[in-house]
């Protein structure tokens, strides 16, 4: 076996909560390899803001939690897998706070701390645990630490996986995973991991837009690797918007969290209008579909660049208590929270959609598993409810992680390793000022033709601009040596196609697709997800 292959019993792709959490969940026997692109802390799981919603408090209910995820997934949500998550929620926190995660208290009426719940759009009841407004950040440095104290997990950072390596079963039809490749971008070598289960825990797609509120890593990597590899995808067409990132040209992705309006901000025009109400009755706490519509309404009514978002009315202390990172982050743009409403504009947030999962995040290839926003498993429908998605991330992480052992448990055959990285067709790249013009015109792209509002006119308009992407870049990918940007702009191509091709299967407008074109839901013809199947999903 050549120095560049490493075996190991899993391989976890990605170090965001739903990576970190079955890498800590599976057995300590376990030899696992941890690997991803930046640091361990680069993820969408650092920056959450709001919380996790989970039924702790008496007068909840699961049956609430369930019944709010549903009306905010407009008829799409898998009942049964909504039930699994929500109920598995108590434990999935309880869990974390073992990790040692410091959530934020209060005093009860009786004068003993409980944990403070808050509220965001779509809950009936306050259920959002939370530290503070930097939620992720707890949670993802408490699970980096014990990651890092664990002997059977070897962490691989700088390291972007490329593609998946697999071969088939004896039947010759079925086929399992056996590895991947990927690029060390510090010394600029591929380099391949063997495992007979590989995990993507690889996050969503959402930089794939112009504006987004998510960090750089997030380029649907595993998404268009599980593609190419022969797994059905589900629901691309549902990204979601968030209403309220910070508008200020220095802000980048800057969100400003839903607990804002949870906790009594209100939504302003440009003339200090309230307008929440004229598009829904729950105002301000309307799922979030609803709410970032209304906002792209009236931006466009009015020839405004943002609208704003005031929480000026709650005074200094409470702001500074309940929201002291945006306050001091919002202070250093210049603004001052306590005293005026915020600009804001809404953003590309999460990607509803995904790679297809069963309930223990096994997809279609044997041996290969997706968890957390990567996955399609059916909670979140057409729009997802505030503070799910962590939650998902932890429960599926959890159901992965005991089938991953049991399967352990009852031995696996070290597959054999891949060939090595052929490089010896290739050259170093002469242009890469190509790669960054793609990669600026495709986010633009999807911005102006796929954004909140479509028609199938811009939609057609994208798909040829993608067609016409794609073979350019199917092409420097062909001839020239792989670097980062090169392989996020393939995903990111990918991951487009995908979303234009579901948006286009859509003829109705519900939850977070919304079309002129066929603006009413359509129940007759389309209550049920967008499956995409690849050409190598082996017929069974
Ligand atoms: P991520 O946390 O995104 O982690 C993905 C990991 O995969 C990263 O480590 C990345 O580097 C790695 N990776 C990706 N591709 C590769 C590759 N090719 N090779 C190697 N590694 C790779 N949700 C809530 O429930 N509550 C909130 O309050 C909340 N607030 C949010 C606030 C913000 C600003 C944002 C952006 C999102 C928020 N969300 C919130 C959504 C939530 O944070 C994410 O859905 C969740 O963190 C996803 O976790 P994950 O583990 O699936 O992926
Ligand atoms: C927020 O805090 O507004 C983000 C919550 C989420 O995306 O679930």
């Amino acid at each position: 076996m050549s120095e560049n292959t490493s075996t190991f019993d899993v391989v976890i792709v990605g170090s965001g909560a739903a990576g970190l959490n079955l890498a800590l969940e599976l057995p300590a026997t376990a030899r696992i390899a941890l690997i991803t692109k930046g640091e361990l802390k680069d993820s969408n799981t650092y920056y959450a803001q709001g919380g996790i919603a989970a039924v702790l408090d008496e007068h909840d209910s699961i049956e609430a939690h369930v019944q709010d995820t549903l009306i905010a997934g407009a008829d799409l949500c898998d009942e049964d897998t909504v039930r699994f998550i929500v109920e598995n929620g108590r434990k999935a926190i309880e869990k974390l706070i073992e990790y040692g995660v410091e959530f934020t208290t209060r005093k009860d009426s009786s004068g003993d701390r409980e944990y403070h719940l808050t509220r965001e759009g779509g809950h009936s009841h306050r259920r959002i645990v939370h530290a503070a407004d930097s939620t992720g950040q707890a949670i993802e440095t408490t699970m980096e630490d014990r990651v890092r104290e664990a002997k059977n997990i070897e962490i691989f950072e700088h390291h972007n996986a490329i593609d998946l390596w697999t071969e088939r079963h004896r039947d010759g039809r079925t086929k399992r995973v056996t590895g991947l490749y990927a690029l060390d971008t510090q010394s600029e070598s591929v380099k391949a991991f063997t495992a007979p289960f590989v995990v993507l825990a690889t996050g969503g797609v959402s930089k794939v837009y112009l504006y987004t509120s998510n960090p750089d890593i997030c380029t649907g990597d595993g998404i268009a690797m599980a593609w190419r590899a022969g797994c059905r995808v589900a629901n691309m067409e549902f990204t979601q918007f968030h209403p309220t990132c910070l508008y200020h040209p220095k802000a980048k992705s800057f969100l400003v969290t839903e607990a804002v309006r949870g906790e009594g901000g209100h939504l302003l025009d440009p003339k200090g209008r309230r307008f929440m109400t004229k598009f829904d009755k729950r105002g301000e706490l309307a799922p979030r579909d609803v709410v970032a519509r209304a906002i792209d309404f009236e931006m466009k009514r009015m020839g405004s660049e943002c609208m704003y978002l005031d929480i000026s009315h709650k005074g200094q202390a409470f702001i500074e208590k309940h929201f002291p990172m945006i306050y001091e982050s919002t202070k250093a743009y210049g603004f001052d929270m306590a005293k005026e409403p915020l600009p804001i504009v809404p953003a590309a947030h999460y990607t509803c959609g995904g790679v297809m999962v069963n309930r223990e995040g096994r997809t279609d290839l044997d041996g290969l598993y997706g968890v957390g926003e990567v996955t399609y498993t059916g909670l979140h429908g057409a729009n997802r409810m505030a503070s799910n998605s962590l939650l998902e991330c932890l429960v599926y992480s959890s159901s992965a992680a005991a089938d991953i052992s049991e399967r352990l448990k009852s031995g696996v055959e070290t597959p054999p390793p891949p060939p090595e990285w052929d490089e010896s067709q290739v050259k170093d790249s002469d242009e890469d000022v190509v790669i960054a013009h793609n990669w600026e015109e495709l986010r633009r792209f999807m911005w102006d033709y796929v954004g909140i509002v479509r028609t199938d006119k811009r939609l057609a308009r994208a798909q040829n601009r993608i067609d016409m992407l794609q073979s350019e870049i199917d092409e420097y990918y062909g001839n020239f040596r792989v670097s980062g940007d090169l392989l996020e702009l393939r995903n990111l191509a990918v991951c487009a196609e995908l979303i234009i091709q579901s948006a286009l299967l859509r003829k109705e407008s519900r939850g977070l697709h919304y079309t002129l074109d066929y603006a009413d839901v359509d129940d007759v013809n389309h209550r049920q997800p967008t499956k995409l199947i690849p050409k190598r999903y082996p017929k069974k």
